[in-house]
């Protein structure tokens, strides 16, 4: 091992919600970055973990209806279950509610104090709860970060003199001492801190789901402060070395961090709260943050609470159950999961330019998958190594006198080589001209490594998938299977030369490939016959890719398919997985067809029964499409959002009707039976009421914001069955969450809603259809 160290984090995640595949990707990119290190025997830490405190959580958690810590424990697990799941292998997992991690917190918070960077004011001021940010523009306007509403705060705070950081932070950048990548990000940063720093509010008065700020602080407000999130959470990454604990020898050993990995959005706090809070506090800076760019799915940024998401687990059931698991029936679950997990590496790291937005799909994960792995590297690995089974029984004789221009090593022999497979790294493969690094042509290795260290995941394995093209030409011009029919002595030493030449060159290409894809690449590694890559990779056997590592009389390990194909079907399966719905709207079976639906009528077309439904409250001014259809009605719409209910449409004869919408319209919109567990009234809005509502086993408990409160008393609705649009994007109100709607007609003059109800035992949950 050398004396290296190396340490690397993920941003933790808020447990507001489940994980999808944007938190994936970077905790993917930290585990890439983790193995590289361990393979090249740097002494390696990799930290990711919760954020579990703050308004937001709290908030969350009161919709869901359970206490914070409980709420904040199932959907940690869910995060960390799932980094098991995908083989991630960090070494620690942070949680900010640990014991550990609030002793850390509050030593740092008392160290800027006694150090004299902390002062208690009262602050007035817009705050984004989603950001859990302070921003600088108008209550009631939106957020210009999240473009959520900003709320009013007044509350002693303490400070903190961040005021005091502009100079110093702007050296720290501009002399490479904190390096920032990419450059547009660093210019982004450069250019906010120019813009002035104020100081920072670091406690928070109004709740209490925090780390307490600790004493003698605390002794001069008048009231109970929690420490403000962006402090606790920032502090996890020295916090989990021991930072404040009795036991400091991690932090001594591996702070400050190498690299901080976040997306794009929290560079800000990365950049320019954290380094302040360190030079403050007198601690080492950390070297380097890189920040990436946005997972969007169906053209906007994946997030939890647009609700636009892809859930990794979907990929590691589809692939490993779907793919991996019917060729091979008796795999245990985990090891499907590692192979689809692989599948997902690959991808995100290939398609997406690492720094720029990507957008995912189904469809393109399915295409790279075949077109990479399962024809390019899978396939050259199947027919090279069945072809040495077969022709050389399972071994080599020697490796001399051959090799192949790939960059990789020497090259002799003529007759296959001649140049014609010469390495192409002189080429920069952004520009297409020569790139200035490569004058020297350096070997596939040199190439990849430089890729990697600059944190070029595609154009990394771009060369290598070039590589694998190679090998294949080389192997298809070569014909082995031709050589291995003819039985002459010059033919075996020809026919050996070759699949040698195939064989270490996969070898090669394994090794590199080992941080992308771990699961798939042990399997080829076992089959070269060269034992656990994992070994390996410690041995510093995945380091120094000489030519020739692969021995003589090395015996191939027992072969198999690595990557099978994956049918186009799987695109639907996933998007089913994703979007359940009980509406099977396939046109050509009669049985589908909804019963309003006249046999003749244009097949998925139907018209929704011109009922008068009126949703009530919980708008979805924010969204498109399902608030639409539910509010075409020729009822008057009233309560507080009666402004956002489309139009209805008046015909020639000056009727009133709905414009006409299909099934698949009418399905995107999930309404459920529920019961209403809790109803009260909201201070100082007197048409608003809080509703915590029960769907029953299968669902978490909810929190609805209705406009009923000028018809219906609290008392009188609690226990009665109704209808929940379930499926809106959540939307705030008076600074609470409403996830769904209610269903209600609106009756007489004044449109009183009339809630939607059952005349017979229906369970909660139930789907309406
Ligand atoms: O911001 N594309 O937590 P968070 C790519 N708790 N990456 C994405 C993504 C997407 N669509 N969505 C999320 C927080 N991510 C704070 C961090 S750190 C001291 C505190 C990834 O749950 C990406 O890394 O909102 C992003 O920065 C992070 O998840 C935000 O996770
Ligand atoms: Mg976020």
């Amino acid at each position: 091992m050398s004396d290296k160290t190396f340490y690397v984090t993920t941003p933790i995640y808020y447990v507001n919600a489940r994980p999808h595949i944007g938190h994936a990707y970077t905790t993917i990119v930290a585990d890439v970055l983790a193995r590289r290190h361990r393979l090249l025997g740097d002494d390696t830490f990799f930290l990711t973990g919760t954020d579990e405190h703050g308004q937001k959580i709290e908030r969350s958690a009161a919709a869901a209806g359970i206490p914070p810590q409980q709420f904040a424990d199932q959907v940690s697990k869910s995060f960390e279950d799932l980094w098991k799941r995908m083989g991630i292998t960090n070494n620690d997992y942070i949680r900010t509610t640990s014991e550990k991690h609030k002793r850390g917190v509050q030593k740092l918070f008392s160290t800027l104090y006694e150090r004299g960077f902390i002062y208690l004011a009262s602050y007035t001021g817009s705050y984004c709860v989603s950001d859990e940010a302070f921003v600088d523009a108008p209550v009631g306007t939106p957020c210009p970060d999240c473009g959520r509403i900003l709320e009013e705060v007044t509350e002693e705070n303490f400070f903190f003199k961040l005021s005091e950081f502009q100079q110093p932070i702007i050296e720290l950048i501009e002399s490479g001492k904190l390096s920032i990548t990419p450059e547009s990000r660093r210019n982004e940063v450069l250019s906010f801190v120019r813009g002035g720093l104020k100081d920072l509010s670091i406690s928070r008065s109004s709740f209490t789901w925090g780390i307490p700020v600790p004493e003698p602080a605390a002794n001069l407000a008048a009231q109970k402060h929690v420490i403000y999130v962006w402090l606790d959470a920032l502090a996890n990454y020295m916090t989990a070395l021991g930072y404040g604990s009795d036991d400091e020898a991690l932090f001594q050993k591996f702070w400050p961090a190498d690299l901080h990995l976040v997306g794009k959005e929290i560079i800000r706090f990365h950049c320019v709260y954290w380094p302040a809070f360190l030079l403050a506090a007198g601690l080492p800076l950390p070297k380097a943050v890189t920040a990436h760019g946005w997972l969007l799915f169906e053209d906007s940024k994946m997030s939890k609470s647009k609700g636009n998401i892809v859930r990794t687990e979907t990929i590691l059931d589809a692939f490993g159950d779907e793919v991996y698991g019917k060729q091979f029936p008796e795999s245990a679950k985990h090891e499907r999961d590692l192979f689809a997990s692989d599948v997902l590496r690959y991808f995100l790291l290939r398609e997406i330019p690492f720094g720029q937005d990507g957008s995912f799909s189904f469809d393109a994960l399915i295409t790279r998958y075949n077109a990479d792995l399962a024809n390019g590297y899978g396939n050259l690995v199947s027919r090279t190594l069945k072809l040495v089974e077969t022709g050389l029984d399972g071994t080599f004789s020697d490796v001399h006198n051959m090799g192949f221009v790939v960059g990789i090593g020497a090259t002799v022999d003529e007759s296959v080589t001649a140049g014609r497979y010469s390495w192409t790294l002189g080429v920069d493969p952004g520009t297409g001209g020569p790139d200035p690094l490569w004058d020297a042509s350096p070997s596939l290795e040199q190439a990849v490594d430089f890729y990697l260290e600059s944190r070029s995941f595609s154009q990394a394995i771009e060369l290598i998938a070039q590589a694998i093209k190679q090998v294949d030409g080389f192997l298809s011009e070569s014909e082995p299977w031709k050589i291995a029919k003819d039985r002459e002595a010059i033919a075996r030493g020809r026919l050996n030369a070759v699949l040698y030449t195939a064989a270490e060159s996969i070898r090669i290409i394994t090794a590199l490939l080992y941080p992308i894809l771990p699961f798939a690449t042990a399997k080829v590694w076992a089959q070269l016959g060269l034992g656990d890559i994992e070994v390996a990779a410690r041995g510093g056997e995945l380091k120094n890719l000489e030519w020739g590592g692969l021995k003589p009389g090395t015996q191939l390990g027992p072969l198999g398919p690595i990557f099978p194909r994956a049918d186009k079907g799987l695109a639907q399966i996933m998007s089913d997985m994703e979007n359940p719905t009980p509406v099977d709207t396939n046109p050509t079976d009669p049985a589908a067809a909804p019963p309003t639906t006249a046999p003749d009528a244009a097949p998925r077309t139907t018209t929704l029964d011109p009922v008068p439904v009126l949703p009530v409250g919980g708008s979805t001014a924010l969204t498109t499409g399902p608030s639409d259809i539910v509010s075409h009605t020729h009822a008057k719409a009233s309560g507080i959002f009666a402004n956002e209910s489309p139009a209805p449409v008046t015909t020639e004869n000056g009727e009133l009707t709905s414009p006409q919408i299909t099934i698949d319209d009418f399905a995107k919109v999930e309404l459920r039976v529920a019961q209403i567990l809790v109803a009260e009234r909201i201070p100082k809005a007197d048409k608003l009421l809080r509703l915590e509502v029960d769907l029953g086993p299968d669902f978490p408990k909810r929190q609805i914001l209705s406009g009923i409160a000028e018809w219906y008393e609290p008392d009188e609705l609690i226990g009665r069955r109704i209808v929940v649009i379930t499926n809106l994007a959540p939307r705030k109100m008076r600074g609470l969450e409403s996830h769904g709607m209610l269903l209600a007609a609106s009756h007489g003059e004044n449109g009183k809603p009339v809630l939607a109800t059952f005349g017979e035992d229906i369970a909660l949950g139930s789907r309406l259809k």
